[in-house]
């Protein structure tokens, strides 16, 4: 029997074969990478996921597994029982390329057609061609080395918060909508119709009541919902590696972040690195890299050139140290020849898009100083100037005047720009940092009204509590960010744990006594009978993955992400739903 329903029982995986094997009996399961009959052999390329081995099927077999072996296509479900020997023309470039297996019997599973995106890890398909047929893609083995690799993640990490204490709990995932950053996803209400339900954006405010139920340390590895328009780092569901503790502070959570990131790398990439790991305060940060999620694996530091430049004749400087703002700039040394007076150009343009209306240069070579406005300058005053970015012979200086926003967006932008340019981020370096002392609100730009930078319920610096009406703006949160290579891998931040304070804060972000009772209520509540003092983090499972994996894409690291249109290409949702559906939610179609 050819094709049946009977499983031949597995032996061992293709990939595994090595010439150590050599004389042993094998069965194996997998798909037909290829298969070509080459005078009275058929050589069969058998994969599963794990790799490929080369199966041999000769005429001494019986003439119908032959036959069977003949029609074999690509894709095609099979087992097979051989021997295996030593290959007569080596493969080096498969571990498994010193061997081959002598077919004896064979059975197909299922037949294939042929598959609409090749099995191969570096086809170049379309995106959303490899979404659709996401069951298929998967079978690359890159993919199921990401997928496993992901798994490794999730193992190291449970065990490394179980062995220090931590109780992994599931809080709900139908919730009700308390908007959080992003816009929530909302669940209607069939038994309550005109009510809604909405999906986590995150547990915050579930493990702040497991800090007031005495859990101690929570852990989860938790779903999130945002619905946020996607770039390649963000994902409407996402995961996150979520923690709180209570009777602790920053140093605290820090601390354990720092034993779990260097176990982590240690254990999965056999990196070590050192903790602690550096800290800068979030205004260092964006004064020297324009970010608060720096890449520290090159330098390329901002220099504050406002003071020199305030009362000079060239408008745009002056202009902007005048309306508040400042005139900052980089000196990407050694690059000069590296960019053309058309890349310039070309950089100019892109910054438009951070709002930048212009990009002044200025070149040292040896035959002296070449730049953009050097009209408004006199040669002793341009010398002056470069040598305040320690400009020297064949550096590039770039500067941008505007507001603060804006020449921080510009130059953090053209710091990594040009270090990818250069190729100075080395992947095999992993600069992690973390970012302390973050304002605790921002102000929108148009309304003027705060919002908080973390979360309503991160706690303002005890030293700043007196500010908090006068001068909310220049008021520091117990928050802290962990960044990786320029990427914010998590945030936490110490909470609230005072009613009146938490009350206060709302107030603050300009929350009605109504709004606060209706959106926060519960958690006021559960304030006033008893809670610990307490903090967390939570990390993106999936950057996270993102980034020790070297992918560019998060899509990379999941198994059935959505598209840019946040559509599940696979099954096709989001679906509509009929009549009756929509009837008994008491939702209307419009
Ligand atoms: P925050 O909103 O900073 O904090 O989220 C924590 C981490 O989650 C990841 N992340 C995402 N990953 C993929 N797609 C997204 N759309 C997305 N949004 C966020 C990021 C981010 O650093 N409750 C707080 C944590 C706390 O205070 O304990 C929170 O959710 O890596
Ligand atoms: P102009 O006098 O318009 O020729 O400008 C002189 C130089 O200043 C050009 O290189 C412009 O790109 C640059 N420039 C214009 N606006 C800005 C700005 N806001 N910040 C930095 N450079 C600017």
């Amino acid at each position: 029997m050819i094709t049946n329903n009977r499983v031949m029982k597995r032996t061992d995986y293709c990939g595994t074969l090595r010439a150590s094997d050599i004389g042993r009996a094998v069965v194996l399961n997998g798909w037909v990478q290829k298969s070509r009959r080459l005078g009275g052999l058929i050589f069969t390329d058998l994969r599963d996921k794990t790799g490929i081995v080369q199966i041999v099927f000769d005429e001494d077999i019986p003439k119908e597994v032959f036959a069977a072996a003949e029609n074999l296509r690509s894709e095609y479900v099979i087992g097979i029982a051989g021997k295996i020997r030593e290959r007569e023309s080596k493969n080096a470039e498969l571990p498994t390329g010193d061997i081959e297996v002598l077919a004896e019997a064979l059975t197909i599973y299922s037949a294939a057609d042929t598959p609409p995106i090749y099995i191969k890890d570096d086809d170049n398909v379309d995106e959303n061609l490899r979404l659709k047929y996401r069951y298929i893609d998967l079978r690359k083995l890159r993919m199921q080395r990401n997928l496993s690799f992901r798994h490794e993640v999730v193992r190291i990490t449970r065990d490394y918060f179980f062995e220090n204490g931590f109780t992994d709990v599931e809080t709900p995932i139908l919730i009700k909508p308390t908007p959080e950053g992003a816009r929530d996803y909302l669940v209607p209400s069939r038994i309550k119709n005109g009510s809604f339900y909405a999906l986590p954006q995150s547990p915050q405010m579930y493990k702040q009541l497991l800090m007031a139920s005495g859990t101690d340390r929570y852990f989860q590895i938790a779903k999130c919902f945002r619905d946020e328009d996607l770039r390649a780092d963000r994902q409407p569901e996402f995961t996150q590696i979520d923690l709180e503790m209570s009777f602790v502070d920053q140093d605290d959570v820090i601390g354990v972040q720092e034993g779990y990131l260097k176990r982590l790398m240690k254990e999965l990439m056999d990196v070590d690195v050192q903790t602690p790991f550096p800290r800068l305060t979030y205004a260092e940060a964006m004064a020297r890299y324009g970010s608060d999620k720096p890449d520290t694996r090159f330098g390329f530091e901002l220099t504050d050139i406002s003071d020199f430049v305030k009362n000079s004749e060239f408008a745009v400087f002056s202009g902007a140290v005048a309306a508040g703002g400042s005139v900052r700039g980089i000196n990407f040394s050694g690059a000069s020849d590296k960019f053309s007076r058309k890349d310039l150009d070309k950089l100019t343009e892109a910054a438009r898009t951070y709002g930048a209306k212009g990009l002044a240069w200025i070149r040292v070579t040896d035959e002296g100083i070449h730049s953009s406005f050097s009209k408004f300058y006199s040669d002793e005053e341009m010398a002056k100037l470069t040598e305040l970015f320690y400009g020297k012979s064949s550096d590039l200086i770039l500067i941008v005047a505007d507001r603060d926003k804006v020449v921080f967006d510009t130059l953090g932008w053209l710091r990594n720009e040009l270090a990818d340019r250069l190729g100075l981020k080395d992947s095999s370096v992993y600069d992690f940092l973390w970012i302390i002392d973050f304002p605790l609100l921002e102000q929108d730009a148009e309304s003027g009204r705060f919002k908080a930078m973390h979360h309503p319920f991160t706690m303002p610096n005890p030293d700043d509590l007196d500010k908090l009406d006068a001068d909310p703006a220049a008021v520091r949160a117990l928050a802290y960010d962990i960044v990786l290579n320029g990427t914010e891998l998590g945030g936490g931040s110490i909470r609230i744990h005072d009613k009146t304070l938490q009350n206060r804060m709302f107030e603050v972000l300009g929350l009605s006594a109504d709004e606060i009772e209706n959106k926060f209520g519960f958690l006021l509540e559960a304030f006033r009978y008893g809670v610990p003092p307490h903090g967390g983090l939570a990390y993106g499972l999936d950057r996270l993955v993102m980034l020790l994996l070297g992918e560019a894409s998060i899509r990379e690291t999941m198994a059935f992400p959505k598209n840019q249109a946040a559509e599940d290409p696979v099954s096709g949702a989001p679906g509509t739903c009929d009549a009756v559906q929509l009837e008994e939610l008491g939702l209307q179609q419009r």
